[in-house]
């Protein structure tokens, strides 16, 4: 099911000073933040020759990321996004091995598909699939 690691996702309480960090001390690549308001999330990317640095932090105040950053106010591994071919398919192996997935598929921070498991069924992390193409 399982294809490339997309992206590891972090939550900061301060995105701005979390891209400077990333930009200035460590020097690399990163994008511009972007408001995604259906989401409850304002992300911006680190860019990696292998894969991506997902920064995250709360939009609006229904932001799912709250409760999160109230247990972690530093910051913290939020989830793993890997890519997966199929998502209907990678769904249906996902409910028939009682892994719940805590959404409808709706478009992700790169225009893409994407679900969530949850992570009680996930040995602890959460997980997000994103369809590939
Ligand atoms: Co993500």
């Amino acid at each position: 099911m399982l294809n490339r690691l997309n992206h590891v996702a972090i939550a900061v309480p301060d995105l701005m000073e979390a891209l400077k960090f990333y930009r200035d001390v460590l020097g690399a690549q990163v994008s511009a933040a972007e408001d995604l308001k259906e989401h409850g999330v304002t992300s911006a990317f680190v860019n990696l020759s292998n894969t991506k640095l997902e920064l995250l932090t709360p939009y609006g105040e229904n932001s799912p990321l709250k409760g999160f950053l109230e247990r972690h106010p530093k910051g913290g591994l939020h989830h793993l996004c890997f890519e997966v071919d199929d998502l209907e398919a990678s769904m249906e192996i996902l409910q028939k091995a009682d892994t719940r997935i805590l959404n409808q598929p709706k478009i992700g921070a790169h225009g893409k598909l994407v679900i969530f498991m949850h992570p009680k069924d996930t040995f602890g992390c959460l997980l997000e699939l994103e369809k590939s193409s």
